[in-house]
């Protein structure tokens, strides 16, 4: 099949790549010129494990090109994938400007019966609004010719995203049109091949499914967090009762681990939006403002835990932080916790020297020029950066900050404090090792 997929970022390039390995022709445009140049060399602006290979190996095979004009090619193809970005707008609502740019570069181009897939997150009714654009573009070309625009929500996670797109446990379609239903699957059937994975829906619901999903993982988060502030104020250990009610398979071990809050490029902007359209429609989401308020709190928790052993003001004090991403297998920091506690405490005087195997660059791109003195930055040896520190807080647990040499981190650090982000270590052994250790509701 010959597709056009419209935006190359985590959710364009891995739904291209793994088209094209696919056997299918596929065409990835961007309006971003450098990143579609980087791409056009092999250069991968985005670190997800296995995609460069696999982008390599397609590009070879001239099933995958890059492009940022979009006319030639939308010309050639009769599927197109919007996959652009849909940030939070200014009242949490999710802001649809690239969508519908999108919508009217097919509208401006198209000349025979096409699919409109779309896979970016947006709210119910986006589709409508996608449809009335290509239509008022068709119309000022007076041109006759049909198109179906369908949901398509992804589910993929960063970290891990070639093999849940490959091997997804649903794939989601929104649809009441037979023809494009036909297409769908036909184009999904590679990856449906064990069992059938399609589940087909309306357009509305499936728009809703995507964050619904997401809502419900966020509030999974939150809730455990909510139990280990409670946990901390009783005294008694959340990793026992993670444990405990984890085991119950009606709510299983997935997303209920405590932490210093979710962020990344999803759930905070999902939640948020998700709470706009509730609000629009004359409900009052609790439950969803609740999760938002707990992980808000949970940012500035570590902070607190710090001012508590430090006192407010941390002039003359030096942190690491190991880890940056806003979670494991990924450089996206989009909403990072660490970006929130780094703020924090250089606003109270502190320095920081940070170490992240892969985010490095993305931090670098986001500092304040008045931080330039306050904070340094390491990827290489994530024990360089301990010589005379004050504390190490574990902020995003990469694999290789889980066993760590102990012996070799309280030697080097001016007093052995750990402050633990993602629970990490046992608090028992690091106690049993002279450390003062801090966990989230341990
Ligand atoms: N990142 C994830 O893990 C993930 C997972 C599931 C769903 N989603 C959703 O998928 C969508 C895309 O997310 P992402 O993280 O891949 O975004 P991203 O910000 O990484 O990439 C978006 C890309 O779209 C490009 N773009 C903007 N306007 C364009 C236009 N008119 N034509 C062509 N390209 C254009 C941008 O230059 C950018 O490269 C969002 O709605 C997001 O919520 C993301």
């Amino acid at each position: 099949m010959n597709i056009t997929i419209f935006g190359t970022g985590y959710v364009g390039l891995v739904t291209g790549t793994c088209f094209a390995e696919m056997g299918n022709q596929v065409t990835c445009v961007d309006i971003d010129e450098e990143k579609i140049n980087q791409l056009k060399k092999g250069v991968v602006p985005i670190f997800e494990p296995g995609l460069e290979e696999l982008i390599q190996e397609n590009c070879k095979q001239n099933r995958l090109n890059f492009t940022t004009s979009s006319s030639v090619e939308v010309q050639n193809s009769n599927i197109y994938i919007i996959a652009v970005g849909t940030p939070m707008g200014e009242n949490g609502e999710a802001n649809l400007k690239y969508v519908f740019d999108v919508a009217k570069t097919i509208g401006e181009n198209i000349t025979e019966e096409s699919i409109i897939i779309n896979k970016s997150t947006v709210p119910v009714g986006t589709a409508e609004k996608v449809n009335q654009i290509i239509l008022d573009e068709l119309n000022k070309r007076n041109i006759d010719c049909e198109f179906h625009v369908v949901s398509n929500p992804e589910f993929l996670k960063e970290g891990d995203a070639i093999r849940d797109f490959m091997y997804p446990d649903r794939i989601v379609i929104g649809t009441e049109n037979e023809y494009a239903r036909k297409v769908m699957c036909e184009l999904y059937s590679s990856f449906s091949m064990k069992y059938d994975r399609l589940l087909v829906m309306g357009v509305k619901e499936a728009e809703l499914t995507k964050y619904a999903a997401n809502a419900m993982l966020a509030t999974k988060i939150s809730f455990i967090n909510e139990i280990a502030t409670l946990c901390n104020t009783l005294e008694i250990d959340v990793d026992e009762v993670r444990k405990g009610i984890g085991s119950d398979k009606r709510i299983g071990y997935s997303f209920i681990y405590p932490g210093c809050g979710y962020g990344g490029s999803c759930f905070p902007k999902d939640v948020q939006a998700l709470i706009h359209t509730s609000i629009e429609s004359g409900i009052d989401p609790v439950i969803l403002k609740a999760v938002e308020v707990r992980n808000t709190s949970q940012k500035e928790l570590m902070v607190n835990q710090i001012f508590e052993e430090f006192g407010n003001d941390l002039s003359g004090r030096k942190f690491a932080i190991w880890g940056l991403s806003f979670k494991p297998g990924t450089n996206d920091i989009r909403e990072a916790p660490s970006l929130v506690i780094i703020e924090k405490l250089i606003n109270a005087g502190a320095i920081i020297y940070a170490h992240d195997p892969v985010s490095i660059s993305e931090v670098k791109k986001v500092i304040p020029e008045p931080w330039a003195k306050k904070i340094f930055l390491f990827e290489e040896n994530q024990y360089e950066i301990l010589e005379n520190t004050d504390a190490l807080l574990l902020i995003t647990e990469w694999k290789l900050y889980r066993n760590p040499d102990f012996l070799q981190i309280k030697e080097t650090m001016k007093s052995p404090i750990i402050f633990d982000g993602r629970n990490q270590y046992s608090p028992k052994q690091l106690r049993e090792l002279g450390f003062t250790y801090k966990g989230i509701g341990r």
